[in-house]
């Protein structure tokens, strides 16, 4: 245990007992105060959500295994809850603070969320999931370093920089509810941020950095570059890739990038660029890359992202491979996993579309528009309450019928095998991300996927990852193991389409109902809705 005293120690041993989380792995205690504040991202001041005073949040460094107690403060004057973007939390869906698993924090109240980055590396983020609070901050970015002695495919940088980049508004959070409320889309965004501002400046010695991207944003694509420097691609969120060299690199809504940046060039100040990609305008931010000792400043226009639109992207995309010979999280080699030879059980096909539904523009996946609960669907799950949710609310193949609301559940078989396509017949760049996993990209194509695409797929060293796009008329599949029960959100990454229905929860199911599978109900657990009243322990 770290920075913990004696009470503290009978506290986690409480949490161990109670709870089941891991007593053999170090704690960390975090305790975020969250309050409204003025910030100046595009120079104008608005109302944003800070924790501990700061815009992003603060940064979570943790290894392999930590156990994360964050004790979350709502000084607001709304409902709030933060959930974290690729952190497995195996057997605990309990924690995924979205509104399907979690009761809201009360205005004034507490909660003290308990995980364990249970074997998980790289790069993620954390941000808030209720109304349109994303578009004010809160959120940050999660670092998961190895354990010491599980090896690294790199020397260890000289440092470690996170960039979380992304489009925003300038129009308040409410705002911005309200015109989505209201049944219109957003309008385009104001402009890029790079780590909540439009300026920064990082500073080079001679050696090698890692950059660490996250597109944190609410509605665009995003390439990020260096002018007058190659990036070395070294993990895709967790996995460790063969480490190819690119110019730029695409960046979709969610989705966490790693590169290593050698300092090898001229001594001078070089352009970090961030632009939108697939939209017209095109929105650049850039920031300053500082040699120690540089001779002059930057010089020449930012370069240019590329010009090229999807099949650029697709191609970077399919470039991006799993290296079998180095460790992840664990000691042996991730290539140790053979996810190609394992038989699927099932395939599961979703269409997004944009359906009108009572006059107003709504998103959804199968023609059903998800509608958020008063009661989180876990919790009606858990304490057996009729008539929040059924399964079968979705279907798991396209309808083409026309949209409409529902609370949608699917259910699922633990420890099956699962295939699952995302069909994109819009013309927007679809980011699907999923809860509670990691899954592997085996293919991406554009047109119709068919059986016949799976001869096509890259069964061999494709990256396990938890955000993928869907090219515009294009298809994505995935392979799952469904070894992590739960109640687990799938959603578009893209804030207003995940706003306004284009998600869903995936229910994971064990009939064994056994704490091997999933964690009991947390003591501190919130209840709300029809599950006011009830008791989160036997009486
Ligand atoms: C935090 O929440 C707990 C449980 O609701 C409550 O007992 C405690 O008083 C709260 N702490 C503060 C400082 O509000
Ligand atoms: C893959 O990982 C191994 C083991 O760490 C490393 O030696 C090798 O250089 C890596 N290969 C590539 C192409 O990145």
């Amino acid at each position: 245990m770290r920075g913990c005293g004696t009470l503290c120690f009978f506290v986690v041993l409480g949490l161990v007992l109670v709870h089941g989380v891991n007593g053999e792995d170090p704690y960390r205690f975090f305790t975020w105060k969250v309050t409204y504040g003025d910030i100046y991202p595009l120079g104008v001041k608005q109302q944003g959500i800070l924790i501990n005073g700061q815009f992003p949040g603060p940064q979570i460094d943790s290894v392999t295994n930590d156990n994360l107690i964050i004790s979350v403060y709502n000084y607001l004057n709304e409902p709030f809850l933060i959930s974290w973007n690729g952190l497995q939390q195996r057997r605990n869906s309990w924690q995924d603070g979205v509104s399907g698993t979690n009761c809201p924090i009360p205005p004034g109240k507490n909660f003290t969320y308990m995980l364990q980055v249970k074997d998980q590396i790289g790069t993620f983020f954390y941000f808030p999931s209720l109304a349109f609070h994303k578009a004010a901050g809160a959120f940050g970015s999660i670092r998961i370093w190895s354990r010491p002695r599980i090896p690294v495919p790199f020397p260890p940088p000289a440092g470690d920089y996170v960039v979380l980049a992304g489009d925003w508004f300038k129009r308040n959070h409410y705002d911005l509810k309200g015109i989505l409320d209201s049944g219109y889309n957003l309008p385009f965004p104001d402009g890029l941020l790079i780590n909540g501002r439009g300026w920064n400046w990082i500073h080079f010695h001679r050696r090698t950095y890692r950059f660490r991207i996250s597109n944190v944003g609410l509605t665009t694509s995003i390439n990020f570059r260096i002018q007058g420097h190659h990036m070395k691609l070294v993990e895709v969120e967790g996995s460790h890739t063969l480490q190819s060299t690119y110019s730029s690199l695409d960046v979709h809504l969610g989705q966490s990038y790693s590169v290593l940046v050698t300092a090898d060039q001229p001594a001078q100040d070089y352009y970090i660029v961030v632009s939108s990609r697939f939209t017209s305008p095109v929105l650049t931010t850039t920031a300053i890359l500082h040699y120690s000792n540089s001779a002059r400043g930057v010089f020449g226009p930012p370069p240019g992202g590329p010009t090229t639109q999807i099949d650029w992207s697709l191609n970077q995309a399919r470039s991006i491979r799993w290296n079998l010979t180095a460790s992840g999280p664990r000691p042996n080699p991730q290539g140790s996993y053979h996810y190609g030879m394992i038989q699927t059980s099932r395939t599961i096909t979703l269409a997004n579309s944009a359906p009108v539904i009572n006059g107003k523009q709504r998103y959804a996946v199968n023609s059903v528009s998800f509608v958020s609960p008063v009661t989180p669907l876990k919790l009606a799950d858990y304490f057996k309450i009729p008539g929040v949710f059924y399964l079968g609310s979705i279907s798991s193949s396209p309808t083409w019928g026309g949209g409409y609301l529902q609370t949608s559940v699917m259910n699922a078989d633990f420890r099956s095998f699962v295939e699952i396509v995302f069909q994109n017949w819009e013309d927007t760049v679809q980011s699907w991300h999923i809860d509670g996993y990691s899954f592997f990209v085996v293919g991406m194509d554009g047109g119709q996927w068919t059986p016949a695409s799976r001869s096509r797929y890259n069964l061999r060293d494709t990256v396990a990852r938890c955000t993928t796009q869907v090219y515009p008329k294009s298809w994505t599949a995935i392979y799952m193991a469904l070894d992590n029960v739960g109640m687990w959100n799938i959603r578009s990454e893209n804030w207003a389409r995940q706003y306004l229905g284009q998600q869903f929860y995936l229910r994971v199911y064990s009939p064994a109902n056994s704490w091997r599978d999933e964690y009991p109900i947390p003591k501190n657990a919130l209840l709300c809705g029809w599950a006011s009243g009830r008791h989160t322990r036997p009486l």
